[in-house]
């Protein structure tokens, strides 16, 4: 029927467009859309595991060109969704650019990594490092807290050094005397300027990470645990537990995006 006024007929509540733009509200403010991009998501992340291997020098090539990327974010965004998902950072994005923005300012020359699962936060600390910087990863190939037999990936791991910079990966169990002995011996009497701890999230292994491997970092360097929240499901281990006892009295910075989901990376200044 025509509008009195206008004298023209109102659109019918059939008509495509109303059609299409009530269907599309109903399925935004439903979550809908954001599952079904999500499932997208979910599909094209199982997809692409099988492939990596086969796809090895094509992911070496591509981290190479990422030599100069600078920017933390686009770093973050390029080990989050490229290289075929090989290198996937187990972290929160806020979290992580926390922390590397704080490692940058420090420039570090060397660097240790314990636990390193897939890669993502070594590659990032490489970017973060100075040019000319020694980085260690130490890691135990199928080990716990996320641990794959992942030693195919090396040849993925040393492309993320650029420049001067060099990557030594030592597969061994971090709490083992001769692994401390092993990096002691390939820093050549040279103190570590950051130290991240991300391996065994066990309350006695991170307090033995921890206390192993700290008197390595020097006078005004930093030192990074990852887990500090409780996890709802327990994926954190006991780290929430041991970051308590070891920041009282000491110069500590929190990154935490969501305390009630888990993860959160503290940083201690030695
Ligand atoms: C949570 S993952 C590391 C995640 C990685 N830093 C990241 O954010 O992408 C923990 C890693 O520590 C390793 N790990 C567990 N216990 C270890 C130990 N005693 N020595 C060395 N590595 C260990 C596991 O094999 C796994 O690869």
């Amino acid at each position: 029927m025509p509008d009195r006024r206008s004298g023209r007929t109102p659109p019918s509540p059939l008509s495509p467009d109303i059609l299409v733009r009530e269907t599309l509200r109903n399925l935004r403010e439903r979550g809908t859309i954001g599952q079904c991009l999500r499932a997208l998501e979910h599909l094209r992340a199982a997809a692409l595991p099988p492939l990596q291997r086969p796809l090895l020098p094509l992911i070496v090539r591509q981290i190479r060109s990422t030599a100069h990327v600078h920017d933390v974010d686009n770093l973050i965004s390029a080990a989050s969704r490229q290289f075929l998902r090989a290198i996937v950072p187990i972290q929160k994005r806020s979290e992580i650019r926390g922390l590397m923005k704080a490692v940058r300012t420090l420039a570090p020359s060397r660097v240790l990594e314990i636990g390193t699962a897939n890669g993502g936060t070594l590659f990032l600390l490489t970017r973060v490092s100075a040019p000319d910087a020694h980085v260690i990863s130490v890691d135990l190939p199928g080990g716990p807290f996320g641990g794959d037999k992942n030693e195919w990936k090396h040849s993925i791991w040393k492309a993320f050094a650029t420049g001067r910079q060099k990557m030594t990966l030592l597969r061994a169990d971090s709490h083992k005397h001769e692994t401390l002995e092993r990096v002691r011996q390939h820093l050549d009497g040279h103190a570590l300027d950051f130290l991240m701890i991300d391996g065994d999230h066990t309350y006695d292994g991170v307090k033995m990470d921890f206390e192993m491997y700290s008197p390595l970092v020097r006078s005004g360097g930093l030192i990074a645990f990852h887990d500090i929240c409780p996890h709802p499901h327990g994926f954190g281990g006991e780290v929430f537990r041991y970051w308590q006892d070891v920041k009282k009295g000491r110069q500590a910075t929190e990154f935490v995006e969501n305390p009630a989901t888990g993860f959160g990376i503290g940083l201690l200044r030695v």
